[in-house]
């Protein structure tokens, strides 16, 4: 689609003004099946197509990346059938998605302790990611297995062993060396995060960061998010004013 016919169909938002990384922690599941009687794994079944909707608007706007909070590394404590029908979920969405991430120009991603997944989960994963690594108009990364205390941890032992065999020193040390050895290296902090569910935290997602991102929480469960709360979400962002410690009078002159 052309700019023009974007900007027509979603004309409260500014295509100037978007933001280049929006990350979401996809929460509820459990209880919107919970709410209609049925078990906590339909709520994730049906939970996909909010994948699809957040993703398919992220591409149609030019939304450089998406990263979503698909399975944190506390998941595990959760009972073991559910994490298995996951893990099995997962393969089944990254399998029929592929042709859909690749009809929009997607990439995928992940984040995460890839290494930790079960042997078909982390097969499916990297098919995916193999399959639609030359797509160039946005990029799906899934976290996985992932946490930021996890990552953050992951990055101290990196530069510590730096130190230890003599390729760093430690004044090198610097906030872009952390960042170049965390999971997002060389993808921008995200300027948005959204949590569905009604739950105000942030739950060991993308601590680090995070540190700046401008927080938005919905009061809707996770299968029943769309578009139209995306653009919602959008037209807020747009509204507000990132000062980065400044004031108000310094960012207008
Ligand atoms: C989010 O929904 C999905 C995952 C964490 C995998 P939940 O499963 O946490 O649903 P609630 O929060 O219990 O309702
Ligand atoms: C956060 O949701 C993790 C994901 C969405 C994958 P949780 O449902 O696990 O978070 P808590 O336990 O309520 O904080
Ligand atoms: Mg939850």
């Amino acid at each position: 689609m052309k700019d023009i016919d974007i900007q027509s169909k979603y004309p409260t938002i500014r295509l100037d003004a978007l933001p280049k990384h929006v990350a979401i922690i996809m929460d509820g599941n459990g209880r919107w099946a919970k709410k209609r009687g049925k078990p906590r794994v339909f709520g994730h079944k049906n939970g996909v197509k909010a994948v699809r909707e957040a993703t398919e608007l992220a591409a149609e706007l030019g939304i450089e990346y998406i990263t979503l909070y698909a399975f944190s590394t506390e998941n595990w404590q959760r009972p073991r059938l559910e994490v298995n029908m996951l893990m099995s979920l997962l393969v089944d969405t990254i399998g029929k998605e592929i042709a859909t991430l690749n009809d929009n120009n997607i990439r995928l991603k992940a984040i995460g302790d890839i290494n930790g997944l079960p042997d078909k989960t982390r097969e499916a994963l990297l098919e995916g990611i193999e399959k639609t690594k030359n797509n160039t108009r946005s990029t799906l990364i899934l976290a996985l297995n992932y946490s930021g205390k996890w990552e953050i941890t992951r990055a101290v032992r990196q530069i510590a062993s730096g130190v230890l065999d003599g390729t760093l020193t430690i004044d090198q040390i610097s906030q872009d060396t952390i960042g170049a050895h965390l999971n997002t290296q060389n993808i921008p902090d995200p300027e948005i995060l959204i949590r569905t569910s009604g739950e105000h935290r942030i739950s060991n997602f993308l601590l680090w960061q995070i540190a700046y991102t401008e927080l938005f929480f919905l009061p809707i469960y996770w299968p029943e998010f769309t578009k139209q709360h995306f653009v919602e979400v959008l037209e807020d962002y747009q509204n507000r004013e990132r000062r980065f410690g400044k004031t108000s009078e310094q960012l207008e002159g």
